[in-house]
Parts: C-alpha cells; structure tokens; sequence
C-alpha cells in the first residue's frame, strides 16, 4: 500500500483523511438522485468517489470522460467509452454478469459474445442510448454512474449531455449519478441547473467540494508517504514540498512518487521532478486552447501576465493585453476572463486574480508554452 500511488485511490486503507468529505458524500448519494462532487484537477476528486463508494459498497458504472478523444466528440465516442465501462461493469459484480449481459443484448446495435459487450456504432442509433439505460435500470438493483469529468462533454456534437442527465434523474429511479467536474464553472455552465429553460432546472441536487490540505495535513502525508518506503527525508525538504505545492493531495503524492523512483529525496531531486511535471500542466492547457485556437494568443497572455504579477487586478490584466496584441474590446476581454476562472485556470480573490495551481504557474514563469 502506499499513498504515493499516482492512481486514483479506492480503498480505504490508502485514503488519507477527507473523513468529512467522506461523510458528507455518503449522505448525499444516500438522499439525492444527483451528487456533484467539486474540485480542482489533483484534488483528490475520483479518489473520494471510488473510495466511497468501495467502501459502502455501492454498485458503480464508471465513466471517466478524461478519456475521450479531444476536439468535438460523438454521440458514438461517448457510447464506445459507455461500453467499456459497462464491461468492467460486468467484470467487477460477476453475480450480476448474466442478468445484464441479456438485457443488453437485445438492444439494436450491441452485442454480447462471451463476457464482453461490443457495439456496432453503424447500427447503434442514438436513441438507443435511452434504451441501454432503461436496461441497466431494468436490472432492478440500484447502481451509481459516475461521469467523471462531465464538463468534458460540453464538447459533445448534436447531442445536449443535461438531457441525458435529465433523462436519467426524472425516469430512471435505479440509477443514482455522480457527476465529477475540475472544471468547475464549466460544468455548471453545461449543467444549467438555475436555468428556467433548462432540463434539469429546479432538480435537487447536492455538492461535496474537495479543498486544499492544511499546512499540518500536507505535511503528515508526506511524512506517512515516506515513512512507508522506509524513508525519513530532512524537515527541510518536506518544509520546501510543502512551499511548492499548497496543499494540492495530488502534487504532494506525484512528488513524493518521482522522488522515491529516483532513489533520492532532496531539494534539488524535488526540483527536478517538479520542471517534469511542466509536462502534464502545460498539456492540460493546452488541451483547454486547442478548443479556441482563434483566442488562444489572448488567452496566453492572460495567463502569462497573472502568473508574473502572482496578484493582478483587472486593469493589470487589460492592460498587459492591448499593450502585447492590440486592442481588445471589453466585453471579449471580459468573457476570455471568465472562460479562464471557469475552466479553473485562474482564479479571482479580493478583485485580485491568480493562478490556481502553484505548478503551473511556475511552469508559465519558466517553460514556454508551444
Ligand atoms: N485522500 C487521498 N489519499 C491518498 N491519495 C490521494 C487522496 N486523494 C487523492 N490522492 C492522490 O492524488 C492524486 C490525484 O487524485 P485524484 O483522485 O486522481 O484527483 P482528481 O480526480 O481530483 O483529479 C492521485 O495520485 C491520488 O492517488
Ligand atoms: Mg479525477
């Protein structure tokens, strides 16, 4: 066991704390047909809910829309990704393989051989879609789908996800939904909950929103983490992980992971395998901007500008923008702003703006973005 593992956690005895969030998750897909569990990436967001619902032994359907292919989706990405979960679906509870496994099969455009469903996306209509879930509800046993990262699919062609969602919430009683997003203000942009004209406006729902760990918190992973490698690093090396990454559990479990594959654990180690993760940061926003390639010179300049200032205002911002490209209008200013603080790329605090994550405002101080 060890809490450096880099993958999500799912069992309780490699779960470090979150007791609260624990029980305020369980209350809540316990009472309400849809639980939206919040948080930045690394905060510890799939871990909770695997955990969780692992341990109250709750049946799952696991979605993980970070693994949709980037760009504009289909309704047939969507449903590939559907069928693998459904087979592990099928793997992981064996007593309910046979019930589900008929069920499925007599939908148009799936089929079942052996153990393993496979679809056939030229005969699989959309609808269709509508009928498998009626099906897993069907199987009469109440289960979880849990779509992880569902801000992922505001990308999705033609097809609105809060209607499927909507769908599943008014009809289909069986199926509770987790719905995981880091992306936060997206998310709830795709949701429209307080929406009047939306699909799932006025639907009760709760939230369990997942924060940084305390100085105190950060430090007693690290020290546990290590300990169970059988290694004591110096004060002042956890002191200076600690100063690194704010209290992101993530950052924490990925240093102390490169660190004991290197064999080493010392300042310079841990500078190291920070300039590594550059990679994965700077890929993530890269990510986000390929969707907006017309705005993308803005938005780097945003970002470029806040992380130098580490505390900038408005008018820093605006002003840094028509200086390097020109003029901009307010309004287009304004919303490239917002779509920054929704993705959780930066964030405002006392009218002042920052960059969430300390890494990757290290990594646009000193790695250039391509
Ligand atoms: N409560 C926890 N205990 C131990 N490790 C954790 C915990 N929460 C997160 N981690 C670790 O931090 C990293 C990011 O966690 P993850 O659940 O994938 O975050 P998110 O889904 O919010 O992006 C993973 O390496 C995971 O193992
Ligand atoms: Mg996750």
């Amino acid at each position: 066991m060890s809490l450096f593992d880099p993958r999500p956690k799912d069992r309780l005895e490699d779960f470090f704390d979150r007791e609260r969030e624990l029980d305020e998750f369980r209350r809540s897909i316990s009472s309400s047909p849809l639980t939206l569990v919040l948080g930045l990436r690394r905060y510890g967001k799939t871990s909770l809910i695997l955990t969780g619902l692992n341990e109250f032994k709750v049946r799952y359907v696991y979605l993980d829309c970070k693994a949709l292919p980037t760009g504009m989706i289909s309704i047939g990405d969507f449903m590939q990704l559907f069928v693998e979960a459904l087979n592990t679906f099928t793997r992981r509870y064996s007593g309910l393989r046979s019930r589900i496994l008929r069920l499925l099969d007599s939908i148009e455009g799936i089929s079942v051989s052996g153990f393993t469903v496979t679809i056939n996306l030229r005969r699989f209509k959309p609808q269709n879609l509508f009928e498998l879930l009626g099906r897993l509800n069907d199987m009469g046993e109440e289960v979880v789908l849990i779509i992880d990262e569902a801000q992922e699919l505001r990308r999705l062609a033609r097809y609105r996800a809060d209607y499927i969602l909507a769908y599943i919430y008014d009809n289909l009683r069986n199926i509770r939904l987790v719905v995981s997003g880091s992306q936060v203000g997206l998310l709830y942009r795709l949701l429209r909950i307080g929406d009047p004209e939306a699909p799932l406006y006025g639907r009760a729902y709760s939230e369990v929103r997942l924060g940084k760990l305390s100085i105190e918190k950060s430090r007693e992973f690290l020290e546990l983490g290590y300990q169970q490698h059988g290694i004591k690093p110096s004060r002042e090396t956890i002191e200076y992980i600690i100063s690194l990454v704010d209290g992101v559990i993530g950052w924490l479990a990925y240093i102390g992971f490169k660190t004991i594959q290197k064999k080493r654990v010392d300042n310079k180690v841990v500078d190291e395998v920070v300039r590594e993760a550059y990679k994965l940061v700077l890929q993530e926003l890269k990510h986000f901007l390929q969707l907006r390639p017309l705005a993308k010179e803005r938005y780097q300049a945003i970002l470029k500008i806040v992380a130098l200032l580490g505390n900038a205002t408005w008018t820093n911002i605006y002003n840094y923008i028509q200086a390097q490209l020109g003029k901009v209008p307010k309004p287009t200013f304004n919303s490239l702003l917002k779509n920054l603080v929704d993705a959780g790329f930066i964030e405002k605090k006392e009218d002042k703006y920052t960059i969430t994550d300390p890494i990757l405002r290290k990594a646009l101080l000193e790695a250039p973005i391509r």
